[in-house]
């Protein structure tokens, strides 16, 4: 599998096809936005306009699916304030402004991947599993989250995973604990050829820590509040082990050792 050629960005009127309820505050918007759809990597995000009065800043959100034959986009996004339930209120029909896709994706050039995602942070690792599974790979995945109900991901997963591996803080489903608890096991033994990990930043840093120890390469998913999202405002800078760095545009998608250093 080679490397895919980093398109540039668009602007696209796209319109709501569905908008689904998939937990409690977490909802599934598909988009149709032929533009994004052929030219996204996982990994990538959009910043979002939503025509809804006293709403005027556009929201990053990493994408969840993209299928080039369709057309369309999916976003997987959690209502936290004005701005995302306005998103909510979206129905099918409607348009939303899509600038994008934006910043840097995962490496496509592995076979045998570990996906580790917490959280809302399922949402681009799920764009991952989709494309490597589309390109022949085989990536599995391991979910963590504090009760069974904050699984639903799994279904979702599911058609595009070798293996889904699940952890619950309260031992409601899978391995009691955090991911930690289950990945060295699954890392000594597993075959894998690198790791990928997206959710709450102290779970990346454990990730990393135990990727490295088996000698795996890890990429991380970092997120940051964003103002422009195109790597003018600097809002979203970070220190790496190669200095500054914009979490917009030379992310969101690092190498572990270069953030975690
Ligand atoms: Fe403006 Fe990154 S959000 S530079």
């Amino acid at each position: 599998m080679t490397l895919p050629e980093m398109k540039s960005k668009v602007m696209e009127e796209a319109q709501v096809r569905t908008q689904k309820r998939l937990a409690e505050g977490v909802y599934r918007l598909e988009l149709s936005a032929p533009e994004h759809a052929r030219h996204a990597l996982p990994g990538q995000f959009v910043q979002v306009q939503v025509k809804s009065p006293g709403v005027f800043l556009r929201r990053p959100l990493g994408l969840a699916e993209a299928d080039t034959e369709s057309g369309s986009v999916a976003l997987i996004y959690r209502e936290v304030g004005k701005g995302t339930a306005a998103l909510a209120a979206l129905r099918p029909g409607e348009q939303v402004n899509l600038l994008g896709p934006l910043g840097q994706g995962f490496r496509m050039d592995v076979q045998h991947p570990l996906l580790v995602g917490g959280g809302m942070g399922l949402s681009p690792l799920l764009c991952y599993a989709q494309h490597l599974w589309r390109h022949g790979a085989q990536p599995e995945v391991l979910m963590g989250g504090r009760t069974a109900a904050e699984l639903f991901w799994q279904d979702l997963f599911a058609p595009y995973a070798a293996a889904i591996h699940l952890t619950t803080d309260d031992g409601s489903l899978g391995r009691q604990g955090f991911v930690t608890a289950l990945l060295p096991e699954l890392l000594a033994e597993g075959g894998y050829d690198s790791v990928a990990a997206c959710g709450p930043e102290i779970m990346m840093r454990g990730v990393a820590k135990v990727a490295q120890e088996q000698g795996l390469p890890c990429e991380v998913s970092l997120e940051r509040r964003m103002g422009c999202g195109l790597g003018a405002c600097l809002s979203c800078a970070i220190d790496t082990a190669h200095g500054r760095r914009k979490v917009c545009k030379d992310g969101p998608v690092f190498p572990a050792e270069e953030v975690f250093c």
